[in-house]
């Protein structure tokens, strides 16, 4: 998809930190831009932040609504179309959350809510839109389906259970629909960033009373702590600019880097820890051994010039490590609490 102005364009998450990016960066290519997510004063405050990035405010439609509901995410797509004419031709669904901590100390709540956000809600939107997509635009007007996923959805770790197998999932449905797309004149792509410097780390603090029961140590240390990780990650806009250009140029998978040889690399790498998986148990600790070696060499050598290489941040004071299990579960080994 290449031509954006005067078409419409609805992301979810676009009140805040990547989903926020987005809006702004197809918002100035001349989109209608609508944006879906939970927190009104997110929503109130991202208005204010697209007008003041120069987008019109009658180009702007935000909607409170709990995109893990179905019945609010149709009335939602009903208010895109009263609004601007039309579904949208281009659907970005980036509303995402985290929590880590042990995988063997996960609850119902920790499953239903990750996976409830990171996963099911794309699942609602490709059911919602697609087909309404597709009858208003196959083979007239351009359209597109995008997703933010995570270079996560390639790995996995024994703390980010719920978090990872969502993401794997997600990239596998968009496979499907890129393939799905291409008769109808359309594709999809998936967005899949390492660290972005947002506000994903005090997603605990909204996380619905009904989900609240988590198997996970959770403080404002362990945020405190999540939030100066994130501050480390790329700028939403510049990360909305790599998007588009994967869009742009029919990208399945958008890793976050601008050369086509480190995209390629990035892949490989991640790639060799799942071929890891059909290793025996002394092979993998040795490979893995031979990982970290080299990546603390690569920090060191970063360090000595002065960069601030992926994975180095300040902790600040009073934070608390994030990623244990919650004190009082008696089957957890003491090393994970
Ligand atoms: P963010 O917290 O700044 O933005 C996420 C938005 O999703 C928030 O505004 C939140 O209110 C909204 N949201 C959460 N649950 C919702 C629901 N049920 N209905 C409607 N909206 C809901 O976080 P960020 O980092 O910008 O996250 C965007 C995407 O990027 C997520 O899918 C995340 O998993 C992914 N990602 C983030 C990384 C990071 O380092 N921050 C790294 C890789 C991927």
């Amino acid at each position: 998809m290449k031509d954006f102005k005067g078409k419409i364009l609805f992301v979810t998450g676009g009140a805040s930190g990547a989903g926020l990016g987005q809006a702004k960066v197809f918002g100035r290519e001349g989109m209608k831009v609508c944006i879906a997510d939970v927190r009104q004063d997110a929503l109130d405050n991202a208005v204010n932040e697209l007008i003041a990035f120069g987008i019109k405010k009658e180009d702007i439609l935000a909607i409170k609504v709990d995109l893990t509901n179905r019945e609010e995410y149709k009335a939602a797509a009903d208010k895109v179309e009263e609004t601007f004419g039309g579904p949208p031709h281009l659907l970005i669904q980036t509303a995402g959350v985290n929590s880590f901590g042990p995988i063997e100390a996960s609850t119902f709540d920790d499953f239903d809510w990750v996976m409830g956000v990171c996963l099911n809600h794309v699942v609602n939107g490709l059911l919602i839109f697609v087909p309404r997509m597709i009858k208003a635009y196959a083979h007239k007007t351009e359209f597109w389906v995008a997703t933010t996923s995570s270079m996560g959805a390639f790995m996995a770790g024994s703390g980010t259970g719920p978090y990872s197998a969502a993401k794997a999932a997600v990239n596998n449905l968009m496979y499907s629909y890129a393939e799905a797309l291409r008769p109808y004149g359309a594709g999809a792509t998936v967005l899949c960033p390492g660290n972005i410097n947002s506000n994903i780390g005090n997603a605990e603090k909204y996380r619905p009373a009904n989900l609240k029961n988590t198997g996970y140590h959770v403080s404002e240390g362990t945020m405190a702590h999540l939030r100066s990780v994130h501050a480390t990650g790329i700028d939403p806009v510049e990360l909305a600019e790599i998007l588009k250009e994967g869009i742009e140029n029919g990208r399945i998978i958008v890793l976050p880097d601008h050369t086509p040889e480190n995209r390629a690399a990035q892949l490989r790498g991640l790639n060799a820890t799942i071929e890891d998986y059909t290793l025996t148990a002394a092979e993998r600790d040795a490979k893995n051994a031979e990982r970290m070696a080299a990546m603390r060499k690569m920090m060191e050598e970063a360090a000595k010039k002065g960069e601030n290489p992926p994975m180095m941040w300040k902790v600040p004071e009073g934070a608390e490590e994030f990623g244990h299990a919650r004190h009082d579960l008696d089957w957890i080994d003491q090393a994970r609490k």
